[in-house]
């Protein structure tokens, strides 16, 4: 393991709230793995930004009658405190319109223009003449030419995932009608020269996901197109060039490089070299599927065009989409759930416990489904680790006022529970280092389950002997989880922390300490509660029906 990191995650639009789609496939895996970094003394930073340029939200923030920079501002604050309210941990959150980032995009231009990545051409570009502007992107739908799927913006089609070189059947999206055709000077970055180095790269990095690598190369191969970065419209970084005046960066050119001039700016202010750090460090890029093109050519290329200057990640952990009860989640259709609204009904623990659980490292869709989420919670969150902790800690309360007892001869049983504290930082953490975030939570319910087994067949309650061994593993054990279950349920470790009547916090611990056991006879544990409460049927029938958007 490099014992630096930088952990960044999709930059999420300023312009609406999160919703649980975004954090099940990014900024949950994201937190989960730089929490897992940082316990093992990894010096890890979880950076990310809002993305505030684009066409969208110019529409948008049009609509609302403000300007676009209150509009981010905004969303910006909302998105940090939904963030915030989820433990979703961030060494430091800026945003796409930082006076640093214009600079740094600015700056990165400069150098792949003069060293011969960009030209200008005159294009062809749709224009409303009822609206009199011309009409980049989203403010065009129309028929993707590569899969035929109907109803797609013309910078990205949701369908097939490909960026369309000119959509079919166009309408302008504020008023319906077909668009004319005008001339203007646009920039282009020259992807197509990048094919080789692409694959090359794809080739020696076996971090990648094979799968996703696999469609990768297939784009590849059937040809790149050079790419349309300037915009003309007035929201975005300025196009540092006489002569372009008026111009803009499209969103996709400037917004990844926030990734690194947040980053810089992060670093630069502790007085770590930023450069240097990011130079030695692993760079992971959380995303979901529908962004892999942005992730694995746009950005990777323009870092080569630059030389290396900021190295090209090595991870780019890529996860599937949440549907919603079974179907596509859709802000327009209101057919999804605000984070915000969600952790008004239950706590944030059971929803990252959930979100994990259900969450493999592939591209395959998960899915939301209250029952299940139900389930979960109270059979197996509440059923099995919550009853654990709860036994062990009230019982010890209970039976010895709360003081682990001194220990005697371990039998068989024992011995096996106490090997089974010894593996666990290594069986969770070799799955955690594969990114299998969802197995990694499985093995921790499993040794939960084990622990409820062994309590249960030593019966303490019968004071036999016996008794203060199963007392002490067990109280060992609970130790244990706390430090295992931190990375993705940090709230409840705490607790589980305090009721031990251990001193600090659980994030001064490291990984492998989950392994020892350093609770000594003697020890006098916290104050015991119950961790978690049950999730009633009747509201989550409510809920089905019912939850939705917080604004
Ligand atoms: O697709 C999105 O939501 C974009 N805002 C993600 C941007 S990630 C980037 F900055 F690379
Ligand atoms: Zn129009």
């Amino acid at each position: 393991m490099n014992n630096k990191a930088i952990i960044t995650s999709a930059l999420p639009y300023a312009n609406g709230e999160i919703h649980l789609g975004h954090v099940a496939s990014t900024y949950l895996p994201a937190d989960v793995t730089t929490r897992f970094l940082k316990l093992n003394g990894v010096e890890a930073y979880y950076v990310c930004a809002s993305d505030d340029f684009g066409t969208p939200i110019l529409i948008q923030s049009e609509k609302e009658g403000k300007t676009p920079s209150e509009y981010v501002a905004h969303w910006n604050k909302r998105d940090y405190d939904d963030f915030t309210a989820f433990n979703i941990k961030f060494d430091f959150f800026y945003k796409t319109s930082s006076p640093e980032n214009i600079a740094f995009v600015q700056d990165v231009f400069k150098k792949l223009n003069d060293s011969g990545h960009i030209y200008q051409k005159e294009i062809i570009q749709f224009y409303c003449k009822n609206d009199n502007k011309f009409l980049p992107d989203r403010y065009v739908k129309g028929v993707c030419p590569y899969c035929m799927a109907e109803d797609q913006y013309s910078d990205l089609c949701e369908k097939c995932g490909r960026v369309p070189e000119e959509i079919t059947d166009p309408k302008c999206s504020l008023c319906g009608q077909p668009p004319t055709k005008e001339k203007t000077n646009h920039y282009f970055y020259r992807l197509t020269t990048f094919g080789n180095d692409l694959s090359k790269w794809l080739d020696g990095n076996e971090h990648l996901q094979k799968d996703v690598k696999k469609y990768v190369q297939n784009w590849i191969t059937s040809g790149l197109i050079d790419w349309d970065i300037t915009r003309d419209i007035p929201w975005g970084v300025p196009v540092p060039l006489e002569g372009a005046e008026g111009k803009v960066f499209y969103g996709w050119f400037d917004n990844h490089l926030a990734y690194i001039s947040t980053a810089m700016k992060f670093l630069d202010d502790k007085g770590i070299n930023g450069k240097e750090f990011w130079n030695s460090a692993d760079i992971y890029h959380f995303i979901g599927k529908d962004i892999v093109y942005h992730h694995y050519l746009f950005l990777t290329s323009m870092r080569l065009g630059l030389q290396n200057e900021y190295k090209l990640p090595d991870f780019i952990p890529t996860r599937g989409h949440l549907t919603l009860q079974g179907k596509k989640i859709s802000k327009s259709r209101n057919w999804y759930i605000g984070l915000k609204q969600f952790l008004e009904y239950y706590p944030a623990d059971y929803l990252r416990f959930y979100l994990v659980s259900i969450n493999p490292y592939s591209q395959d869709d998960l899915n939301f489904d209250w029952d299940d989420f139900t389930t979960r919670i109270n059979s197996e969150l509440i059923g099995n680790l919550g009853n654990f902790i709860n036994r062990a800690l009230g019982f010890t309360k209970k039976t010895f006022e709360g003081i682990v007892p001194e220990t005697e001869k371990f039998d068989e049983k024992d011995s096996e529970a106490e090997k089974r504290i010894n593996c666990l930082a290594t069986d969770v953490g070799s799955l955690m280092e594969q990114n299998h975030l969802d197995r990694a939570l499985k093995k921790i319910m499993e040794f939960s389950s084990h622990f409820n087994q062994y309590f249960q067949h030593k019966e303490p309650w019968k004071k036999g002997p016996g008794t203060a061994n199963c007392v002490f593993l067990s109280v060992n054990a609970t130790r244990s989880l706390a430090i295992a279950m931190f990375p993705f349920m940090p709230e409840s470790s705490e607790e589980i922390w305090k009721q031990l009547g251990l001193e600090e916090t659980v994030e001064n611990n490291s990984w492998k300490d989950m392994s020892e056991m350093k609770i000594h006879p003697g020890h006098i544990l916290g104050e015991s509660a119950p961790l978690f409460v049950k999730v009633e049927k009747t509201d989550i029938e409510k809920h089905k029906t019912g939850l939705g958007p917080a604004e």
